[in-house]
């Protein structure tokens, strides 16, 4: 707010009379209280400076009157001059004291603004959560690395010599057709299971072997129920005297551990070129329904030749599962592409 000079002069101001020897004592106490009123009612420093040069500067009443002090008798000019030194004292005090007081105030407002609310409530601490695939996968893992399987890898990038050729699935052989593989030339591809790090660890490795490798893995294929990457977990073990039998007891075990209730449990004969005999694993479901969970059977003779452990030595029995359907399965979920759409009303679901 800006005062205009002119206005606040004529409106606050007593009217003075412009000759100092007209004024006399009571004018100048009103012309006092009043000034100081000016003063002390402004609202900010500039609002102050502008009262300032109103009532002290060279157009002031004041300045007229002290000018006039040199025309005086000497008896006038000390009665005067006391009088007006009186005022510019006054005047001057109230202005000090207004400043003071004004830049308090602006002071106290930047404070009161800046404040810090301790009072407010905290942001809260909001921790993320585990995908429902990784709490799957350690659930999993959890049970096999009690019964002691150790956790091996494998690359995503794979040779088809690992993915097909050592598990005896021959270029022309049917079943390469059924995993709608992505190939980046004739012999490097995405792996289509996790079969293929089977064929790395019994390379590697001296039996006995107990080994679990989860994963991604890839095929040409998108719906309700398939995802171009999903997760598998494979199992493995040779010994010298692994058998059907234990991987029957090994894979009920672990079903009724995960789903933690006790469960129907059938193996259906299938086929699996890497696997002789093979099953598929099927779970009996509420409504009474087969689900299929895995597939599984007796590492083929040819395989382990493959890999250079002697069949007539050694036996051995592999498996191997979807990760996301045992999610869905256990979490009781319909759609697969949920997991991949990374939409945190969903992902905070589960803990
Ligand atoms: N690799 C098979 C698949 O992807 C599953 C499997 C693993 C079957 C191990 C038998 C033994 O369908």
């Amino acid at each position: 707010m800006s005062h205009n000079v002119a206005d606040s002069s004529s409106n606050d101001l007593p009217p003075m009379p412009e000759t100092l020897i007209d004024t006399s004592s009571a004018h100048f106490d009103d012309f006092i209280a009043a000034a100081v009123r000016l003063i002390t009612n402004t609202t900010s420093l500039v609002d102050l400076q502008q009262q300032r040069v109103m009532l002290t500067g060279k157009k002031s009443t004041l300045t007229q009157w002290s000018k006039q002090l040199g025309g005086l008798d000497s008896e006038a000019k000390k009665t005067y001059g006391a009088k007006l030194h009186e005022v510019r004292s006054r005047l001057q005090q109230a202005f000090t004291d207004q400043q003071a007081n004004l830049e308090r105030l602006a002071l106290d407002a930047k404070l009161d603004a800046e404040r810090i609310d301790i009072t407010l409530p905290a942001r809260g601490n909001r921790k993320g959560r585990l995908h429902p695939i990784t709490m799957t996968t350690q659930r999993m893992q959890q049970f096999f690395v009690q019964a002691g399987f150790n956790v091996a890898t494998g690359p995503e990038v794979e040779h088809d010599y690992y993915n097909f050729e050592a598990l005896n699935i021959p270029s022309h052989h049917p079943a390469r057709a059924m995993h709608d593989t992505f190939y980046f030339d004739a012999h490097y591809l995405l792996r289509t299971h996790t079969s293929p790090v089977q064929i790395r660890t019994m390379k590697d490795s001296e039996p006995p072997i107990r080994i679990i490798c989860p994963g991604r893995v890839y095929r040409c294929d998108s719906d309700q129920t398939h995802s171009p990457m999903f997760h598998q977990l494979e199992g493995l073990m040779v010994t010298k005297s692994s058998t059907f039998a234990e991987l029957k007891g090994l894979i009920s075990e672990f079903l009724e551990a995960f789903f933690a209730k006790s469960l129907t449990v059938r193996f259906r004969p299938s086929f699996f070129p890497f696997t002789e005999p093979s099953a598929e694993v099927d779970i009996l479901a509420d409504n009474g329904k087969w689900l299929e969970v895995m597939g599984c059977g007796m590492v083929h003779p040819q395989v382990l030749k493959n890999c250079g452990i002697d069949p007539n030595d050694y036996t051995g029995f592999a498996f191997g599962m979807g990760i996301e359907r045992f999610a869905m399965l256990y979490y009781g979920i319909d759609d697969l592409r949920l997991f991949f759409q990374n939409d945190v009303r969903f992902l905070k679901q589960f803990s």
